[in-house]
């Protein structure tokens, strides 16, 4: 049987991956947004988990604005990395586990989540930066991947309800597949952050921890907010952190909190690690 061992959350800021490659994460600026990484680390060293399914937004790299699902669900054995245009040097690509994804897809879509599913995907800064952050850098990843994208970028985007939702439907999905797999969930994205515009730069640390405290332990509190309520709060881009719900839906109402970190800001965005041990 396929079990979820756990949850983690991480922002995926794009310099996060030039700090990794140029050897940064113990200089002043990044260090302490590092070292909130290394109970979580230490957490997967001793879980092993065989594969991550990793909940994030592309940005312009595999959809753009003309074409845009609302879920899309990785369908592949192989998932390439490229740079839409931030610099960044390309990863090694990461492999799939495609007879677990379209076991997800048909259980997602007999409960009602009709996502689009993808036997090709290019996955950029939104999913690459947390598995990073969270595993080093390598050659042949240490995990099997599947990406999991929502739309958090072209208005409609789905409300925190329907994240929350889908998390549930994930978390039945993987509970019915008959082969053994560990499986951690990745929520990426967030937290408060707004790219541009007159409010370019608006962190709320204060809503951070609150949606913080609350993913963790109280994921339907986040539910009362509408998705212009979030970003009045959080910045446009602070929406982001909607794909956090997606993570904890899929886990136990009582999983355990093993670590939370905050750190803002880094770069534009203040950047939360969470660990929910589901065991
Ligand atoms: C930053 C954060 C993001 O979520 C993103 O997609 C791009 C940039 C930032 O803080 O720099
Ligand atoms: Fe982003």
């Amino acid at each position: 049987m396929a079990k979820i061992i756990g949850g983690i959350t991480s922002s995926h800021i794009p310099a996060v991956g030039n700090a990794i490659s140029q050897g940064l994460t113990q200089e002043p600026y990044w260090k302490r947004f590092f070292d909130g990484y290394e109970p979580a680390k230490a957490w997967l060293k001793e879980a092993k988990p065989d594969l991550v399914i990793v909940v994030y937004n592309d940005h312009g790299l595999n959809f753009f604005l003309d074409k845009m699902p609302t879920f899309a669900l990785g369908c592949a054995d192989i998932y390439e990395n490229a740079d839409e245009g931030w610099g960044l040097k390309p990863t090694a690509p990461f492999t799939g586990d495609a007879k677990l994804s379209w076991h997800i897809a048909q259980s997602l879509i007999d409960q009602e989540f009709d996502i689009c599913t993808c036997q090709e995907m290019k996955v950029d800064h939104g999913f690459v930066n947390p598995i990073r952050a969270l595993f080093g850098d390598h050659v042949d990843w240490p995990v099997k991947a599947i990406p999991l994208a929502v739309n958090t970028v072209q208005h409609p985007v789905p409300s925190a309800a329907r994240c929350l939702k889908l998390g549930k439907a994930l978390g039945k999905a993987l509970e019915s597949y008959p082969e053994d797999t560990r499986v951690v969930i990745l929520g990426t994205g967030g937290m408060s952050h707004q790219l541009q515009g007159e409010r370019a730069g608006i962190i709320d640390v204060e809503f951070d921890l609150e949606c913080m405290d609350k993913i963790a332990t109280d994921p339907e509190w986040m539910t009362q907010f509408s998705n212009a309520e979030i970003i009045r709060r959080a910045g446009s881009e602070g929406i982001e952190t909607i794909m956090w719900l997606v993570m904890r839906g899929a886990l136990k109402d009582d999983a355990a909190v093993l670590h939370k970190h905050y750190h803002a800001p880094i770069s534009n965005t203040g950047a939360g690690v969470l660990v929910l041990d589901n065991q």
